[in-house]
């Protein structure tokens, strides 16, 4: 198959079925079931191999992207939204995606939970809601164990809910957190007599510490599927982990120590997740992605920079999920060779 026209976002699968392969392992010895999130690739097809390896469903963040993903796979039976579901509109699309698959979600505070009943009352079967709780991402989620006990209670008797457990979305390296607030929140919610079947802790930097906090059931990593420059920098994987790179053309080499290529914010976006430049040109250690404009990303260097005007280079972005969201398909690799095009079906559902 031709070189895709660039820029263009390589997967390789080979990569991929490693990084799923090497997680699915350590849950599987450590008793902890895996639920990815696919907001990395947002590819059923990419789920499915997950579920293949032994995940138990897929995490997502949004209710268009849950619809998109169960639209493109009928393996996909099993779902947790991790969001605060709001407004008419999303919670009638939740009652028919309820229907369709099992399916969970998760409440911070009373006013979600209210209207997530009124949406359930009337449905045969009840929705299971986690109580998202706050372990120092300062993100969403409630604030204490005793929040969180006190929510478990209204959702446990709120009709048209079941209560389904915990959830969190911890930092980086926050387990010994994780393990405290869960641990004391699950307490208090069973001396009220409410059983507490999951708890659900998530994302990649710390996933090979996840059996840290024992009380975690299961786990949701999402960008450990691909990986990134940001993970590499975290010395969370190597470049040759990272499976997801743009392809891209010099376009320009205006001086001894600078080139341009096609791929700029429209491609590897400008997320810098605390990062100096844009991302790693593999097998170029010496230059930095130092400016991007729209369509265009200038490579220096201090040294020659060595590239001739119409030769293709690779980019490890810096964070591979919003990589994603910016294309309409992914051209995969297998055995070195692009191997084919996949859509990226839940691309820009954001609603
Ligand atoms: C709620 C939630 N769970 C899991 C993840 C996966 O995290 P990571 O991509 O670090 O694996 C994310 C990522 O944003 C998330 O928001």
């Amino acid at each position: 198959m031709a070189d895709p026209t660039t820029p263009a976002v390589l997967i390789d699968l080979d990569v991929v079925r490693r990084n799923i392969r090497r997680f699915q392992d350590y849950a599987d010895a450590h008793g902890l079931r895996v639920r990815p999130h696919i907001k990395t690739h947002k590819l059923p097809a990419i789920a499915r191999m997950q579920l293949a390896a032994g995940a138990i469903g897929v995490t997502c963040q949004k209710v268009s992207e849950a619809e998109a993903m169960i639209e493109g796979s009928p393996d996909i039976r099993d779902v947790l939204i991790t969001y605060n579901i709001i407004g008419a509109e999303k919670l009638a699309h939740l009652v028919g995606l309820a229907r369709r698959v099992a399916l969970s979600v998760v409440a911070d505070s009373e006013t979600v939970v209210e209207g997530l009943s009124g949406a359930f009352a009337g449905e045969p079967a009840p929705l299971r809601v986690l109580v998202e709780c706050n372990t120092g991402a300062d993100r969403c989620g409630v604030a204490t164990p005793e929040a969180a006990a006190v929510l478990a209670r209204q959702i446990a008797a709120a009709p048209g809910l079941a209560f389904g457990g915990l959830m969190t979305y911890p930092p980086a390296g926050g387990v010994e957190k994780v393990q405290e607030f869960m641990a004391r929140a699950k307490a208090l919610i069973e001396e009220a007599g409410v059983p507490v079947p999951v708890v659900s802790s998530g994302g990649t930097p710390s996933m090979t510490s996840a059996a840290r906090a024992p009380v975690t059931t299961e786990y949701r990593p999402g960008t450990y599927v691909y990986n990134d420059r940001s993970l590499v920098a975290r010395g969370v994987c190597g470049w040759e982990d990272c499976a997801l790179t743009v392809l891209a053309t010099v376009v320009s080499v205006p001086a001894a120590n600078r080139a341009i290529i096609d791929a700029g914010s429209k491609a590897l976006t400008s997320d810098l997740l605390g990062l100096t430049g844009y991302g790693h040109v593999l097998g170029r250690p010496d230059i930095a992605i130092d400016q991007l404009s729209e369509e265009h990303g200038r490579l220096v260097s201090e040294r020659p920079i060595g590239l001739t005007v119409g030769e293709t280079v690779r980019v490890v972005p810096n964070h591979a999920c919003v990589v994603t969201n910016m294309v309409d398909e992914v051209h995969v690799v297998e055995g070195g060779e692009v191997a084919g095009t996949w859509r990226v079906a839940a691309r820009g559902c954001i609603t």
